[in-house]
């Protein structure tokens, strides 16, 4: 193993410490400026070397130390090692940088979780002969875990039944178990490849999880159209209240992992579309957009989605008195059929990861629509996507919203305006 000094003087746009090492940059994980590390070289690149902290020989003031044991080892935290003053000033410091390749040198407001820890109400779990775990960094190696700090305790409470029920069944081909929390209840999905379905026939002490719902799906992933989902126990509805109402959701919908951080997300949007004419692409099941439908004039959901298209026709028909069409496809797709029969002043984007199809942009770039709230969770996309945009419209506005603290992932709200020339 070849063990090295660097000393960290950056930190890169996924959380890792910045070092040199003979004049080649080093990214070492879990580390922060102003630190002195000793390091293990892991791989080397034409470009750069990624390296393991072996042990910290100055240490920052800012660090602290996490609170779960995994974190070492683990991929999916970056930030349990600092304390939240460190962790945002981090994450501001790497959007402004990605920003400014848009040119945008403005403020960027920070609005910050309450909590740390226990915020998650969604985690997918690799299943690796009947454990659970995730990857270890910047790789796809399993480690097996108890719990998971960062996930609500109602999840954590569920980990070791399904872990026992895994046990008894000890099923071949489970590929990850997702767990999902809605109000007080926790919904557990174990996701299969396509034709696995014989499992269906023979599940053995399915009581392990009473407390649960419990389903099986078939497929990639949850979120996917073409997954086949069965419910084996329990509801086979997750219940959400709105509004002194009860909603019926579907365990496969997109939810936000941090509710309360998305309630404020979702105060900011409806505050900015109120009294205008608005477009929400990318609308999942819908909350945001019956939100929105409260202050504005009219919403139009867009979401390919089917279930989530389902769930947000049920919550549309709580009030009759909210103006909302739902349209159920691609936003590539369905976009200008709105744009030629309204008359939009705002569009609210919020894709997935992959941010937005081309010909989305193109849509928004010929068309009347003067503003553009734009969230995004992968400032990547996001980048791409406000390049293209940016020939017609200035950003005016930028906040992170800290939807996933302890993670290198950021959710962004750019508040976008047509220029006066354009
Ligand atoms: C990040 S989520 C946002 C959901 C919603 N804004 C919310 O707060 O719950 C992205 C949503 O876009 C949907 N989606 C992904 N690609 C799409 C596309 N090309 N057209 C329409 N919907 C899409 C997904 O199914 C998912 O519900």
């Amino acid at each position: 193993m070849e063990k090295k000094i660097v000393d960290i003087f950056d930190i890169s746009y996924e959380g890792s410490g910045v070092g040199k090492l003979d004049g080649q940059i080093v990214f070492v994980p879990k580390t922060l400026c102003g630190e002195k590390v000793e390091i293990e070289i892991l791989k080397r690149t034409k470009n750069f070397l990624l390296a393991k902290q072996q042990k910290v020989i100055e240490e920052s003031d800012e660090r602290i130390k996490p609170f779960c044991p995994y974190f070492d080892v683990c991929g999916g935290c970056a930030f349990q090692h600092c304390n939240y003053g460190c962790e945002k000033t981090i994450k501001t410091q790497v959007l402004k940088n990605e920003l400014k390749k848009v040119n945008y040198f403005g403020e960027i407001d920070f609005v910050e979780s309450e909590t740390r820890f226990a915020y998650r109400n969604k985690i997918k779990l690799e299943a690796r002969q009947n454990e659970l775990g995730y990857f270890k960094q910047k790789s796809h190696e399993f480690f097996a875990i108890d719990f998971c700090p960062i996930a609500t305790k109602e999840i954590n409470a569920a980990i070791p039944k399904v872990k026992d029920f895994l046990k008894v069944n000890d099923f071949k081909n489970l590929k990850s178990v997702y767990f999902k929390q809605v109000q007080k209840s926790v919904a557990i999905v174990c996701l299969f490849n396509k034709n696995e379905k014989k499992v269906l026939k023979n599940i053995k002490n399915i009581e392990i999880l009473s407390d649960f719902s419990v389903f099986f799906a078939f497929g990639d992933i949850l979120e996917s159209n073409s997954t086949q989902i069965f419910n084996v126990f329990g509801k086979e509805k997750l219940q959400e209240f709105l509004e002194d109402n009860v909603v019926e959701i579907d365990v496969s919908s997109f939810n936000q992992v941090n509710e309360k951080v998305a309630e404020k997300l979702y105060e900011n949007l409806t505050n900015i579309v109120a009294g205008k004419r608005v477009v929400n692409a990318y609308s999942g099941q819908g909350l945001l957009t019956f939100k929105m439908a409260k202050f504005a004039k009219f919403v139009y959901g867009i979401e390919y989605q089917k279930s989530a298209h389902k769930s947000a026709e049920k919550l549309k028909s709580l009030n009759e008195e909210y103006r909302i069409e739902n349209i159920c496809g691609k936003v590539e797709d369905c976009l200008d059929l709105v744009l030629l029969k309204d008359r939009i002043d705002i569009i609210v984007l919020d894709p997935a990861r992959e941010g937005c199809d081309q010909k989305v942009l193109d849509l928004i770039l010929k068309s009347d629509i003067s503003e553009i709230a734009y969230v995004s969770c992968n400032f990547s996309t996001l980048v791409r996507d406000l390049k293209v945009l940016q020939s017609d419209f200035s950003i005016e506005k930028v906040k992170i919203f800290d939807m996933f603290p302890c993670t290198a992932n950021l959710e962004t709200l750019v508040l976008l305006k047509k220029k006066c020339d354009s």
